[in-house]
């Protein structure tokens, strides 16, 4: 007989050409750990954002605390005592943890007519809270020098400041290492005890069974259903979110690897503002071997990839591909000579959004026989790979080969740059977050994919930041710090909670 906090009644809200909320009803209770599941594009967000006033619904009614409410914007949820930290931080990166906290609802302090801004009182209120609920922070450091973990704290120290106690997280821990967030979700609890009622935005599993009691599912804007936490499985909750029975266990097996196909010693790169961001790196792949370099976002594992690829110059050490020197060689010759690459954005850099996904699918082969013969190309020879691959690698398009690229969905923009570039049949592949932003669906099958490429004895070099990925598909695993590698040894010699480890630079 817990109170309900909140209700949403029949919530609708369409977009152009979607519906992103579909007759929505909802109650959450007062001091619960409510999740709210499901893949990208399931309406979560839109969902939360309604509650938090930046969108008004369609249709439908908002009760809080039993008072039907009208919410024209962030304000006005801020009045009713509701917070929210957005998946994209919305800090002034020049200004301190109290100016950022205190913007929009400065302190004043008056002296006759005299009036300015208490910032030392605000800092010791936000000391206080950050020592209730164990946000360390340190109220006077700058935005731009607090890592991503730091800049979190200080939105939900934001929220607290504002006296919330309804807080919605909106996919709080895809930015976080594990360690991080074990730390979030202790104080998740920990304000949940406080008496505050939470709302997370998640699409990971694992979290929602150690933190929440409830959970709601959405599918394509519809809720599929509320569910208790502790008697429902992971494994059904994600066959809820997708709507089908899904297989997830990848089938690995074990072999021996083959020649080492990629050599690079003692690498060092600087970027263009003249920063070392791959300092000395030596890392071997072999035939058949996944290895995986797990890190956080920003640690020189992009750089490493980027260098391979020859997208960035290098300043020391050799990058040698089947025992020959390709460190000189433009992207197009390490194209011809095997090395295929799956790059971090596929709309910028993988993919030329304008053109079809036939051209795209051909983007890299056109001025080959038989696209092209003697510098007449053969737009049938185009078609016919279009279809083969298209059916092949089950890229979904509204018009098959005529599909302008840019109206295909990221799933499906990924399996053709994958479709792409297995095809080249390259020795090396190279993959760089190929999962980012996918739903499971997708997710699964390209891990199906990457695996099958190492199965045919193929040396696979993945860049991920999911470490969970990184745990499901490397044979080896190099874990980048710093533009260093700080460590590389077999996935059966580690474990998760150990790369977790390196990845924050502790080497004990
Ligand atoms: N401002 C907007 N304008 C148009 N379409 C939007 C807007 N915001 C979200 N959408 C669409 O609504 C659907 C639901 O989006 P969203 O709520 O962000 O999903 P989720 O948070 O579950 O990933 C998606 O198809 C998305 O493209
Ligand atoms: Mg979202």
């Amino acid at each position: 007989m817990t109170e309900t906090i909140v209700e949403l009644k029949n919530i609708t809200k369409r977009f152009p050409g979607i519906v992103a909320n579909d007759d929505i009803t909802l109650d959450i209770k007062k001091g619960e750990i409510f999740a709210l599941l499901g893949e990208n594009g399931a309406g979560k967000s839109t969902l939360m954002s309604i509650l938090f006033g930046m969108y008004e619904p369609d249709e439908g009614q908002i009760f809080v605390r039993g008072e039907e409410v009208h919410l024209t914007s962030s304000k006005d949820a801020t009045a009713l005592s509701i917070g929210m930290v957005h998946q994209h931080f919305k800090l002034v990166s020049n200004y301190t943890i109290t100016e950022n906290i205190v913007l929009g609802d400065e302190p004043l302090k008056r002296l006759g007519p005299l009036s300015w801004v208490d910032l030392k009182g605000a800092s010791e209120k936000i000391r206080s809270l950050s020592l209730e609920y164990g946000l360390e922070v340190n109220p006077d450091d700058k935005i731009e020098d607090l890592p991503v973990s730091t800049q979190q704290r200080v939105e939900i120290l934001k929220m607290l400041y504002r006296d919330a106690e309804i807080l919605i997280f909106d996919e709080p821990t895809s930015v976080l290492t594990p360690q991080e967030i074990e730390y979030l979700l202790e104080i998740m609890e920990e304000l949940r005890r406080g008496g505050k009622t939470i709302i997370l935005i998640t699409h990971k599993l694992e979290e929602i069974k150690q933190v929440a009691d409830r959970c709601a599912i959405l599918l394509h804007g519809k809720l599929v259903g509320v569910y208790d936490v502790a008697t429902t499985t992971t494994q059904r909750m994600a066959n809820l979110m997708v709507g089908k029975e899904l297989d997830f266990s990848l089938d690995k097996t074990e072999h021996d690897f083959g020649e080492v196909v990629l050599d690079v010693s003692d690498l060092t790169v600087y970027n263009e503002q003249k920063v070392k961001v791959v300092d000395n790196v030596s890392l071997k792949v072999r035939q058949g071997e996944i290895l995986a370099i797990a890190g956080v976002s920003g640690n020189g594992q992009v750089d490493i990839a980027d260098a391979i690829a020859g997208l960035q110059n290098i300043s020391a050490g050799s990058i040698s591909f089947k025992g020959e020197d390709i460190s000189r060689l433009t992207i197009k010759e390490r194209i011809t000579k095997g090395i295929s690459y799956i790059p971090e954005d596929r709309q910028k850099e993988g993919l030329i959004m304008d053109l079809t996904l036939r051209d795209n699918l051909a983007i890299k082969t056109f001025d080959r026989e038989p696209f092209s013969k003697k510098g007449i190309l053969h737009p049938e020879a185009f078609e016919q790979q279009a279809e083969d691959l298209i059916s092949r690698y089950d890229i979904r398009s509204g018009q098959g080969g005529q599909t302008l690229t840019r109206s295909m969905s990221g799933g499906n923009q990924q399996k053709a740059i994958i479709a792409r570039e297995v095809e080249l049949d390259s020795d090396l592949l190279i993959f760089v977050q190929p999962t980012r932003g996918l739903d499971v669906g997708a997710i699964a099958n390209i891990h199906q994919q990457i695996l099958e490429q190492r199965d045919l004895g193929k040396a696979v070099l993945l860049v991920s930041l999911e470490l969970d990925e990184v745990m499901a598909l490397a044979d080896t695993i190099s874990v980048a710090f710093r533009g260093q590698i700080l460590k590389t040894d077999s996935v059966h010699n580690l474990s998760k909670e150990e790369v977790g480890q390196y990845m924050m630079g502790v080497t004990q």
